[in-house]
Protein backbone atom coordinates (compact mmCIF):
# COMPACT_ATOMS: atom_id res chain seq x y z
CA UNK A 1 0.00 0.00 0.00
CA UNK A 2 1.30 3.35 -1.17
CA UNK A 3 1.38 6.11 1.45
CA UNK A 4 -1.36 8.55 -0.10
CA UNK A 5 -3.43 5.06 0.20
CA UNK A 6 -3.60 5.32 3.85
CA UNK A 7 -4.22 9.03 4.00
CA UNK A 8 -8.02 10.14 4.66
CA UNK A 9 -9.46 11.79 1.75
CA UNK A 10 -10.78 15.43 2.87
CA UNK A 11 -13.05 16.83 0.66
CA UNK A 12 -12.79 20.42 -0.44
CA UNK A 13 -15.79 22.10 -0.32
CA UNK A 14 -15.47 25.98 -2.01
CA UNK A 15 -17.54 29.04 -1.32
CA UNK A 16 -15.80 31.35 -2.79
CA UNK A 17 -19.33 32.02 -5.20
CA UNK A 18 -21.33 32.13 -2.58
CA UNK A 19 -20.03 33.05 0.99
CA UNK A 20 -16.79 34.74 -0.84
CA UNK A 21 -19.36 36.60 -2.53
CA UNK A 22 -21.54 37.60 0.49
CA UNK A 23 -18.38 40.02 1.21
CA UNK A 24 -19.03 43.65 0.90
CA UNK A 25 -17.90 44.98 -2.61
CA UNK A 26 -17.19 41.45 -3.93
CA UNK A 27 -20.15 40.77 -6.21
CA UNK A 28 -19.36 38.93 -9.80
CA UNK A 29 -21.15 38.89 -12.85
CA UNK A 30 -22.63 36.16 -14.51
CA UNK A 31 -19.81 35.69 -16.53
CA UNK A 32 -17.58 35.88 -13.89
CA UNK A 33 -19.27 33.08 -11.77
CA UNK A 34 -18.97 30.66 -14.83
CA UNK A 35 -15.42 31.48 -15.04
CA UNK A 36 -14.36 30.62 -11.66
CA UNK A 37 -16.45 27.84 -11.50
CA UNK A 38 -14.77 26.27 -14.50
CA UNK A 39 -11.46 26.57 -12.97
CA UNK A 40 -12.37 25.55 -9.55
CA UNK A 41 -13.62 22.61 -11.20
CA UNK A 42 -10.30 21.90 -13.21
CA UNK A 43 -8.41 22.38 -10.33
CA UNK A 44 -10.12 19.39 -8.47
CA UNK A 45 -12.75 20.98 -6.41
CA UNK A 46 -14.92 18.40 -4.33
CA UNK A 47 -18.04 20.73 -4.31
CA UNK A 48 -18.89 23.73 -5.58
CA UNK A 49 -21.30 26.29 -3.42
CA UNK A 50 -22.44 28.15 -6.47
CA UNK A 51 -24.60 30.72 -4.67
CA UNK A 52 -28.17 30.98 -2.80
CA UNK A 53 -31.28 30.60 -5.61
CA UNK A 54 -33.62 32.12 -3.36
CA UNK A 55 -31.95 35.70 -2.88
CA UNK A 56 -32.16 36.67 -6.59
CA UNK A 57 -33.22 36.20 -10.20
CA UNK A 58 -29.06 36.34 -10.49
CA UNK A 59 -28.32 34.29 -8.08
CA UNK A 60 -30.27 31.29 -9.54
CA UNK A 61 -29.42 31.64 -13.13
CA UNK A 62 -25.69 31.83 -11.63
CA UNK A 63 -26.36 28.35 -9.88
CA UNK A 64 -28.26 27.00 -12.78
CA UNK A 65 -25.83 27.55 -15.40
CA UNK A 66 -22.90 26.81 -13.12
CA UNK A 67 -24.61 23.32 -12.86
CA UNK A 68 -25.21 22.66 -16.50
CA UNK A 69 -21.72 23.46 -17.18
CA UNK A 70 -19.77 21.92 -14.82
CA UNK A 71 -18.09 18.13 -15.20
CA UNK A 72 -16.58 16.73 -12.51
CA UNK A 73 -17.72 18.42 -9.18
CA UNK A 74 -20.93 18.28 -6.95
CA UNK A 75 -22.64 21.99 -7.17
CA UNK A 76 -24.38 23.12 -4.43
CA UNK A 77 -27.53 25.88 -3.92
CA UNK A 78 -27.97 27.14 -1.13
CA UNK A 79 -31.32 27.34 1.36
CA UNK A 80 -33.05 28.56 4.84
CA UNK A 81 -35.39 26.36 5.88
CA UNK A 82 -38.26 27.34 3.88
CA UNK A 83 -39.90 25.58 1.24
CA UNK A 84 -39.44 28.32 -1.10
CA UNK A 85 -35.75 29.02 -0.68
CA UNK A 86 -35.68 24.62 -1.22
CA UNK A 87 -37.91 24.42 -4.08
CA UNK A 88 -35.59 26.93 -5.63
CA UNK A 89 -32.17 25.45 -4.70
CA UNK A 90 -33.36 22.15 -5.87
CA UNK A 91 -34.31 23.86 -9.46
CA UNK A 92 -31.10 25.37 -9.66
CA UNK A 93 -29.17 22.37 -9.58
CA UNK A 94 -31.60 19.60 -11.07
CA UNK A 95 -29.46 19.93 -14.50
CA UNK A 96 -26.32 19.35 -12.54
CA UNK A 97 -24.56 15.73 -13.07
CA UNK A 98 -23.91 15.88 -8.93
CA UNK A 99 -26.90 18.56 -7.12
CA UNK A 100 -26.13 19.05 -3.78
CA UNK A 101 -28.90 21.47 -1.43
CA UNK A 102 -27.38 23.03 1.49
CA UNK A 103 -29.69 24.01 3.81
CA UNK A 104 -29.40 25.70 7.20
CA UNK A 105 -31.26 27.14 10.56
CA UNK A 106 -29.79 29.18 13.55
CA UNK A 107 -29.70 26.89 16.51
CA UNK A 108 -27.59 29.16 19.08
CA UNK A 109 -29.76 30.91 21.66
CA UNK A 110 -28.80 33.91 20.47
CA UNK A 111 -29.79 33.41 16.91
CA UNK A 112 -33.24 31.80 18.04
CA UNK A 113 -34.17 34.69 19.94
CA UNK A 114 -33.26 37.63 18.23
CA UNK A 115 -32.58 36.79 14.84
CA UNK A 116 -35.28 33.86 14.05
CA UNK A 117 -38.05 34.84 16.79
CA UNK A 118 -38.39 31.08 17.22
CA UNK A 119 -38.51 28.66 20.37
CA UNK A 120 -36.15 25.62 20.31
CA UNK A 121 -38.85 23.38 19.19
CA UNK A 122 -40.31 25.30 16.59
CA UNK A 123 -36.60 25.36 15.20
CA UNK A 124 -36.41 21.84 15.97
CA UNK A 125 -39.00 20.86 14.00
CA UNK A 126 -38.19 22.97 10.80
CA UNK A 127 -34.82 21.50 10.32
CA UNK A 128 -37.19 17.34 10.09
CA UNK A 129 -39.43 19.60 7.77
CA UNK A 130 -36.25 21.00 5.43
CA UNK A 131 -34.12 18.39 5.03
CA UNK A 132 -36.82 15.62 4.26
CA UNK A 133 -38.14 18.65 1.93
CA UNK A 134 -34.35 19.04 0.40
CA UNK A 135 -33.88 14.53 0.29
CA UNK A 136 -37.32 14.10 -1.99
CA UNK A 137 -35.92 16.97 -4.59
CA UNK A 138 -31.55 15.56 -4.56
CA UNK A 139 -29.87 12.26 -2.73
CA UNK A 140 -27.12 14.93 -1.43
CA UNK A 141 -28.30 17.19 1.32
CA UNK A 142 -26.11 19.29 3.64
CA UNK A 143 -27.10 20.45 6.97
CA UNK A 144 -25.78 23.23 8.90
CA UNK A 145 -26.81 24.80 11.94
CA UNK A 146 -26.26 28.50 11.66
CA UNK A 147 -23.85 29.36 14.90
CA UNK A 148 -23.09 26.31 15.30
CA UNK A 149 -20.24 26.94 17.63
CA UNK A 150 -22.37 28.79 20.19
CA UNK A 151 -25.29 26.26 20.15
CA UNK A 152 -25.97 24.63 23.60
CA UNK A 153 -24.53 20.92 23.17
CA UNK A 154 -27.36 18.75 23.81
CA UNK A 155 -29.37 20.23 21.73
CA UNK A 156 -26.66 19.98 18.84
CA UNK A 157 -26.53 16.57 19.14
CA UNK A 158 -30.44 16.43 19.03
CA UNK A 159 -30.44 18.19 15.79
CA UNK A 160 -27.81 16.72 13.91
CA UNK A 161 -29.24 13.09 15.01
CA UNK A 162 -33.09 14.56 13.52
CA UNK A 163 -30.99 16.10 10.17
CA UNK A 164 -29.16 12.49 9.40
CA UNK A 165 -32.35 11.00 10.27
CA UNK A 166 -34.05 13.23 7.91
CA UNK A 167 -31.79 12.52 5.48
CA UNK A 168 -28.61 14.88 5.49
CA UNK A 169 -26.20 13.15 4.28
CA UNK A 170 -23.36 15.89 5.30
CA UNK A 171 -23.20 17.91 8.31
CA UNK A 172 -21.70 21.48 8.43
CA UNK A 173 -20.98 22.71 12.27
CA UNK A 174 -20.17 26.44 11.50
CA UNK A 175 -18.21 28.78 13.07
CA UNK A 176 -20.22 31.65 11.92
CA UNK A 177 -18.52 34.45 13.86
CA UNK A 178 -15.52 32.90 14.11
CA UNK A 179 -15.37 32.25 17.83
CA UNK A 180 -13.60 28.91 17.99
CA UNK A 181 -9.81 28.50 19.13
CA UNK A 182 -8.94 25.31 17.52
CA UNK A 183 -8.67 22.93 20.46
CA UNK A 184 -12.15 23.72 21.33
CA UNK A 185 -13.60 22.98 17.71
CA UNK A 186 -11.57 19.94 17.49
CA UNK A 187 -13.49 18.66 20.61
CA UNK A 188 -17.12 20.05 19.25
CA UNK A 189 -16.40 17.48 16.78
CA UNK A 190 -15.07 14.71 18.67
CA UNK A 191 -18.22 15.09 21.11
CA UNK A 192 -20.85 15.46 18.45
CA UNK A 193 -19.89 12.63 16.70
CA UNK A 194 -19.48 10.23 20.06
CA UNK A 195 -22.38 11.42 21.27
CA UNK A 196 -24.88 11.34 18.08
CA UNK A 197 -26.02 7.42 17.77
CA UNK A 198 -26.33 8.02 13.69
CA UNK A 199 -23.24 10.00 13.27
CA UNK A 200 -21.53 7.57 10.96
CA UNK A 201 -24.50 7.97 8.22
CA UNK A 202 -23.18 11.37 7.05
CA UNK A 203 -19.73 13.27 6.31
CA UNK A 204 -18.86 16.07 8.86
CA UNK A 205 -17.97 19.14 7.59
CA UNK A 206 -15.82 22.29 8.66
CA UNK A 207 -16.84 26.09 8.18
CA UNK A 208 -14.74 28.18 9.90
CA UNK A 209 -14.81 32.23 9.60
CA UNK A 210 -11.50 34.59 10.12
CA UNK A 211 -12.63 37.45 12.73
CA UNK A 212 -9.36 36.17 14.94
CA UNK A 213 -7.20 34.98 12.07
CA UNK A 214 -7.67 31.31 13.67
CA UNK A 215 -9.93 30.02 10.29
CA UNK A 216 -7.11 27.82 9.15
CA UNK A 217 -6.60 26.42 12.36
CA UNK A 218 -9.29 26.14 13.65
CA UNK A 219 -9.89 23.66 10.41
CA UNK A 220 -7.85 21.35 10.54
CA UNK A 221 -8.52 20.72 13.98
CA UNK A 222 -12.02 19.88 13.02
CA UNK A 223 -10.33 17.50 10.62
CA UNK A 224 -8.51 16.32 13.43
CA UNK A 225 -11.87 15.96 15.28
CA UNK A 226 -13.02 13.67 12.63
CA UNK A 227 -14.75 16.26 9.91
CA UNK A 228 -13.76 15.22 6.37
CA UNK A 229 -15.29 17.91 4.68
CA UNK A 230 -13.34 22.01 4.68
CA UNK A 231 -15.95 24.59 3.02
CA UNK A 232 -13.04 27.23 2.59
CA UNK A 233 -12.41 30.40 -0.74
CA UNK A 234 -10.15 31.04 -2.53
CA UNK A 235 -8.16 33.93 -0.87
CA UNK A 236 -10.22 33.47 1.84
CA UNK A 237 -12.41 35.76 0.63
CA UNK A 238 -16.43 36.23 2.49
CA UNK A 239 -18.23 37.91 5.03
CA UNK A 240 -16.44 40.59 7.75
CA UNK A 241 -12.98 39.12 8.29
CA UNK A 242 -13.54 36.25 5.79
CA UNK A 243 -13.64 32.45 5.58
CA UNK A 244 -10.79 29.87 5.88
CA UNK A 245 -8.74 30.39 2.81
CA UNK A 246 -8.71 27.24 0.31
CA UNK A 247 -4.56 27.61 -0.86
CA UNK A 248 -3.38 27.61 2.76
CA UNK A 249 -5.65 24.58 3.62
CA UNK A 250 -4.39 22.63 0.69
CA UNK A 251 -0.48 23.64 0.69
CA UNK A 252 -0.73 23.11 4.77
CA UNK A 253 -2.14 19.33 4.10
CA UNK A 254 0.59 18.88 1.51
CA UNK A 255 4.01 20.39 3.52
CA UNK A 256 2.94 19.13 6.52
CA UNK A 257 1.91 15.65 5.60
CA UNK A 258 4.23 14.28 8.51
CA UNK A 259 1.32 16.06 10.86
CA UNK A 260 -1.57 15.92 8.90
CA UNK A 261 -1.89 12.92 7.57
CA UNK A 262 -4.72 13.66 5.01
CA UNK A 263 -5.30 14.32 1.37
CA UNK A 264 -7.30 16.58 -1.12
CA UNK A 265 -7.71 16.30 -4.49
CA UNK A 266 -6.76 20.07 -5.11
CA UNK A 267 -3.98 20.42 -7.96
CA UNK A 268 -1.81 23.28 -6.26
CA UNK A 269 -0.30 24.19 -9.66
CA UNK A 270 -3.87 26.31 -10.24
CA UNK A 271 -3.65 27.91 -6.50
CA UNK A 272 -1.47 31.23 -7.96
CA UNK A 273 -4.18 31.18 -10.91
CA UNK A 274 -7.43 30.71 -9.00
CA UNK A 275 -6.02 33.51 -6.38
CA UNK A 276 -5.40 35.88 -9.63
CA UNK A 277 -8.82 35.21 -11.01
CA UNK A 278 -10.80 35.53 -8.16
CA UNK A 279 -9.03 39.01 -7.13
CA UNK A 280 -9.77 40.29 -10.56
CA UNK A 281 -13.41 39.15 -10.59
CA UNK A 282 -13.71 40.46 -7.41
CA UNK A 283 -12.26 43.71 -7.16
CA UNK A 284 -10.61 42.47 -3.85
CA UNK A 285 -6.41 42.94 -4.13
CA UNK A 286 -4.88 40.17 -2.69
CA UNK A 287 -2.28 41.24 0.24
CA UNK A 288 1.21 41.56 -0.56
CA UNK A 289 2.17 39.32 2.32
CA UNK A 290 -0.71 36.54 1.79
CA UNK A 291 0.41 32.98 2.50
CA UNK A 292 1.00 31.02 -0.90
CA UNK A 293 -0.83 33.25 -3.20
CA UNK A 294 0.56 36.89 -1.94
CA UNK A 295 3.30 38.92 -4.26
CA UNK A 296 5.95 38.11 -1.46
CA UNK A 297 5.12 34.71 -0.45
CA UNK A 298 8.48 33.67 -2.14
CA UNK A 299 10.64 36.94 -2.40
CA UNK A 300 13.19 36.72 -0.65
CA UNK A 301 14.83 40.62 0.20
CA UNK A 302 17.44 40.73 2.76
CA UNK A 303 21.01 39.60 1.76
CA UNK A 304 21.26 37.20 4.35
CA UNK A 305 17.89 35.16 2.76
CA UNK A 306 19.16 35.69 -0.32
CA UNK A 307 22.79 34.33 0.34
CA UNK A 308 21.17 31.14 1.72
CA UNK A 309 18.35 31.01 -1.52
CA UNK A 310 21.15 30.62 -3.82
CA UNK A 311 23.21 27.92 -1.58
CA UNK A 312 19.71 25.86 -1.10
CA UNK A 313 16.17 27.36 -1.81
CA UNK A 314 15.35 24.67 1.63
CA UNK A 315 16.75 27.57 3.87
CA UNK A 316 13.88 29.67 3.64
CA UNK A 317 11.31 28.07 1.36
CA UNK A 318 9.39 25.28 2.68
CA UNK A 319 7.58 25.11 -0.59
CA UNK A 320 8.74 25.45 -3.91
CA UNK A 321 6.80 28.05 -5.46
CA UNK A 322 6.18 26.23 -9.10
CA UNK A 323 4.04 23.82 -6.81
CA UNK A 324 1.52 26.07 -6.51
CA UNK A 325 2.00 27.66 -10.28
CA UNK A 326 4.09 30.36 -9.45
CA UNK A 327 6.63 30.27 -12.53
CA UNK A 328 10.48 31.47 -11.23
CA UNK A 329 11.82 31.86 -14.54
CA UNK A 330 10.89 35.15 -15.70
CA UNK A 331 10.35 36.11 -19.38
CA UNK A 332 11.14 39.65 -20.02
CA UNK A 333 9.02 41.74 -22.13
CA UNK A 334 9.41 44.95 -24.06
CA UNK A 335 7.88 46.76 -26.90
CA UNK A 336 9.53 44.21 -29.39
CA UNK A 337 7.74 41.17 -27.90
CA UNK A 338 5.32 39.77 -30.02
CA UNK A 339 1.99 38.55 -29.96
CA UNK A 340 4.10 34.82 -29.84
CA UNK A 341 5.93 35.60 -26.90
CA UNK A 342 2.83 37.73 -25.48
CA UNK A 343 1.10 34.60 -25.54
CA UNK A 344 3.94 32.24 -23.88
CA UNK A 345 4.09 34.85 -21.33
CA UNK A 346 0.14 34.85 -20.37
CA UNK A 347 0.53 30.80 -19.91
CA UNK A 348 3.78 31.41 -17.83
CA UNK A 349 1.44 33.72 -15.40
CA UNK A 350 -1.28 31.15 -15.78
CA UNK A 351 -3.47 32.79 -17.86
CA UNK A 352 -5.76 30.83 -20.60
CA UNK A 353 -7.46 33.52 -22.56
CA UNK A 354 -10.02 33.34 -25.53
CA UNK A 355 -8.78 34.95 -28.49
CA UNK A 356 -10.81 38.33 -28.37
CA UNK A 357 -9.49 38.41 -25.19
CA UNK A 358 -5.91 37.76 -26.55
CA UNK A 359 -6.08 40.62 -28.63
CA UNK A 360 -7.22 42.97 -26.53
CA UNK A 361 -4.72 42.41 -24.02
CA UNK A 362 -2.14 41.70 -26.53
CA UNK A 363 -2.90 45.62 -27.97
CA UNK A 364 -3.10 47.38 -24.22
CA UNK A 365 0.48 45.37 -23.86
CA UNK A 366 1.81 47.53 -26.67
CA UNK A 367 0.22 50.51 -25.67
CA UNK A 368 2.09 50.27 -22.09
CA UNK A 369 5.10 48.91 -23.71
CA UNK A 370 5.27 52.47 -25.56
CA UNK A 371 4.90 54.21 -22.44
CA UNK A 372 6.86 51.95 -20.12
CA UNK A 373 10.58 50.26 -20.79
CA UNK A 374 10.25 47.59 -18.75
CA UNK A 375 7.24 45.01 -18.15
CA UNK A 376 6.96 43.43 -15.16
CA UNK A 377 4.90 40.30 -14.65
CA UNK A 378 2.86 42.66 -11.98
CA UNK A 379 1.88 44.65 -15.10
CA UNK A 380 0.96 41.94 -17.06
CA UNK A 381 -1.33 40.58 -14.16
CA UNK A 382 -2.66 44.11 -13.18
CA UNK A 383 -3.25 44.70 -17.80
CA UNK A 384 -5.23 40.77 -17.73
CA UNK A 385 -7.13 41.54 -14.64
CA UNK A 386 -8.03 44.72 -16.16
CA UNK A 387 -9.40 43.29 -19.38
CA UNK A 388 -10.88 39.94 -17.50
CA UNK A 389 -13.40 42.32 -15.45
CA UNK A 390 -13.89 45.22 -18.33
CA UNK A 391 -15.02 42.25 -20.54
CA UNK A 392 -18.50 42.21 -19.25
CA UNK A 393 -19.35 46.03 -18.95
CA UNK A 394 -21.81 47.94 -20.55
CA UNK A 395 -20.05 51.41 -19.94
CA UNK A 396 -16.36 51.84 -21.09
CA UNK A 397 -14.22 55.28 -21.27
CA UNK A 398 -13.13 56.15 -24.32
CA UNK A 399 -11.12 58.93 -23.90
CA UNK A 400 -10.37 61.39 -20.70
CA UNK A 401 -8.51 64.82 -20.59
CA UNK A 402 -7.54 66.12 -17.22
CA UNK A 403 -6.63 70.03 -16.68
CA UNK A 404 -4.37 69.85 -13.11
CA UNK A 405 -2.41 72.39 -11.75
CA UNK A 406 -1.69 75.22 -9.18
CA UNK A 407 -3.97 77.44 -11.13
CA UNK A 408 -7.28 75.82 -10.67
CA UNK A 409 -10.21 74.98 -10.84
CA UNK A 410 -8.87 71.13 -11.90
CA UNK A 411 -11.34 69.91 -15.06
CA UNK A 412 -11.93 66.65 -16.89
CA UNK A 413 -13.46 65.57 -20.00
CA UNK A 414 -14.62 62.37 -20.46
CA UNK A 415 -15.94 60.67 -23.53
CA UNK A 416 -17.87 57.34 -22.25
CA UNK A 417 -19.42 54.03 -24.32
CA UNK A 418 -22.79 53.81 -23.23
CA UNK A 419 -24.52 51.04 -25.32
CA UNK A 420 -22.78 51.62 -28.18
CA UNK A 421 -23.06 55.52 -27.97
CA UNK A 422 -20.17 58.14 -27.05
CA UNK A 423 -21.29 60.39 -24.61
CA UNK A 424 -18.78 63.63 -23.49
CA UNK A 425 -19.13 65.43 -20.48
CA UNK A 426 -16.93 68.75 -18.99
CA UNK A 427 -17.03 68.99 -15.57
CA UNK A 428 -14.75 70.23 -12.91
CA UNK A 429 -13.70 69.26 -9.32
CA UNK A 430 -11.78 70.00 -6.53
CA UNK A 431 -8.97 68.19 -8.09
CA UNK A 432 -8.34 66.46 -10.96
CA UNK A 433 -9.44 63.33 -9.38
CA UNK A 434 -12.47 64.66 -8.27
CA UNK A 435 -13.37 66.46 -11.72
CA UNK A 436 -13.01 63.31 -13.36
CA UNK A 437 -15.90 61.74 -11.12
CA UNK A 438 -17.99 64.45 -11.47
CA UNK A 439 -18.01 64.05 -14.95
CA UNK A 440 -18.66 60.51 -15.12
CA UNK A 441 -21.34 61.36 -12.03
CA UNK A 442 -23.23 63.48 -14.69
CA UNK A 443 -23.34 60.72 -17.37
CA UNK A 444 -24.03 57.86 -15.07
CA UNK A 445 -26.15 59.61 -12.41
CA UNK A 446 -26.09 57.44 -9.00
CA UNK A 447 -26.71 58.43 -5.44
CA UNK A 448 -24.23 56.26 -4.12
CA UNK A 449 -21.24 57.39 -2.08
CA UNK A 450 -18.01 56.56 -2.50
CA UNK A 451 -16.33 54.95 0.64
CA UNK A 452 -12.98 54.26 -0.95
CA UNK A 453 -10.90 55.67 -3.26
CA UNK A 454 -7.32 53.72 -3.34
CA UNK A 455 -4.64 54.42 -5.22
CA UNK A 456 -0.74 51.97 -5.36
CA UNK A 457 1.82 51.78 -7.68
CA UNK A 458 2.14 48.22 -9.30
CA UNK A 459 6.27 48.31 -9.32
CA UNK A 460 8.34 50.66 -8.92
CA UNK A 461 9.66 53.66 -10.60
CA UNK A 462 7.82 57.15 -11.79
CA UNK A 463 6.35 55.04 -15.07
CA UNK A 464 4.39 52.22 -12.71
CA UNK A 465 1.34 51.78 -13.36
CA UNK A 466 -1.32 52.97 -11.12
CA UNK A 467 -3.61 50.25 -9.65
CA UNK A 468 -6.64 51.84 -8.76
CA UNK A 469 -9.37 50.94 -6.53
CA UNK A 470 -13.00 52.48 -6.08
CA UNK A 471 -15.59 51.35 -4.00
CA UNK A 472 -19.11 52.57 -3.75
CA UNK A 473 -21.85 51.72 -1.58
CA UNK A 474 -25.70 52.10 -1.81
CA UNK A 475 -28.43 50.64 0.21
CA UNK A 476 -26.43 49.09 2.55
CA UNK A 477 -24.45 46.99 -0.71
CA UNK A 478 -20.95 47.65 -1.65
CA UNK A 479 -19.66 47.32 -4.99
CA UNK A 480 -16.14 47.89 -5.62
CA UNK A 481 -14.14 49.03 -9.17
CA UNK A 482 -10.36 48.13 -9.88
CA UNK A 483 -8.22 49.44 -12.83
CA UNK A 484 -4.62 49.85 -13.75
CA UNK A 485 -2.90 52.02 -16.15
CA UNK A 486 0.31 54.35 -15.86
CA UNK A 487 -2.21 57.56 -16.10
CA UNK A 488 -3.42 57.56 -12.79
CA UNK A 489 -6.30 59.43 -13.88
CA UNK A 490 -7.12 57.05 -16.40
CA UNK A 491 -7.24 54.21 -13.73
CA UNK A 492 -9.38 56.22 -11.82
CA UNK A 493 -11.61 57.13 -14.47
CA UNK A 494 -11.88 53.08 -15.43
CA UNK A 495 -12.19 51.92 -11.47
CA UNK A 496 -15.18 54.11 -10.99
CA UNK A 497 -17.48 53.38 -14.03
CA UNK A 498 -16.28 49.44 -13.79
CA UNK A 499 -17.80 50.18 -9.88
CA UNK A 500 -20.72 52.07 -11.65
CA UNK A 501 -21.18 49.21 -13.85
CA UNK A 502 -21.18 46.56 -11.20
CA UNK A 503 -23.97 48.75 -9.00
CA UNK A 504 -26.09 48.54 -12.16
CA UNK A 505 -25.67 44.70 -12.10
CA UNK A 506 -26.40 44.74 -8.19
CA UNK A 507 -29.78 46.68 -9.09
CA UNK A 508 -30.88 44.32 -11.36
CA UNK A 509 -29.79 41.09 -9.73
CA UNK A 510 -31.12 42.34 -6.71
CA UNK A 511 -34.87 42.79 -8.02
CA UNK A 512 -37.58 41.24 -6.99
CA UNK A 513 -37.01 39.47 -4.18
CA UNK A 514 -33.52 40.25 -2.73
CA UNK A 515 -32.84 38.75 0.89
CA UNK A 516 -29.54 38.14 2.22
CA UNK A 517 -28.04 34.89 4.37
O1 LIG B 1 -21.16 31.03 8.30
C1 LIG B 1 -22.22 30.38 8.24
O2 LIG B 1 -22.84 30.00 9.23
C2 LIG B 1 -22.74 30.09 6.90
C3 LIG B 1 -23.87 29.12 6.83
C4 LIG B 1 -24.90 29.55 5.87
C5 LIG B 1 -23.33 27.76 6.54
O3 LIG B 1 -22.21 30.56 5.92
ZN1 LIG C 1 -20.18 31.35 6.41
Amino acid sequence: MTVSQEKDRVLIFDTTLRDGEQSPGASMTLEEKIQVAELLDEMGVDIIEAGFPAASNGDFEAVSEIAKRVKRATVAGLARAASRDIDRAGEAVKHAERGRIHTFISTSPLHMKYKLQMEPETVYEKIIESVSRARSLVDDVEWSPEDGTRTDHDFLCRCVEAAINAGATTINIPDTVGYMVPEEYQALFAMVKERVPNSDKAVFSVHCHDDLGLAVANSLAGVAGGARQIECTINGLGERAGNAALEEIVMAIRTRGDRLSYETSINPQYLMRASKLVSAVSAFPVQYNKAIVGKNAFAHESGIHQDGMLKNAETYEIMRPEDVGVKSTSLVMGKHSGRHAFREKLVELGYELGENALEDAFRRFKDLADKKKHIFDEDIDALVEDEVSAASEVVKVIALTVIAGTGGPQKAIITLDMDGHHVTKEESGDGPVDATFNAIKALMPHEATLSLYQVHAVTEGTDAQADVSVRLEEDGKMVTGRSADTDTMVASARAYVSALNKLVTRREKSAPHAVGV
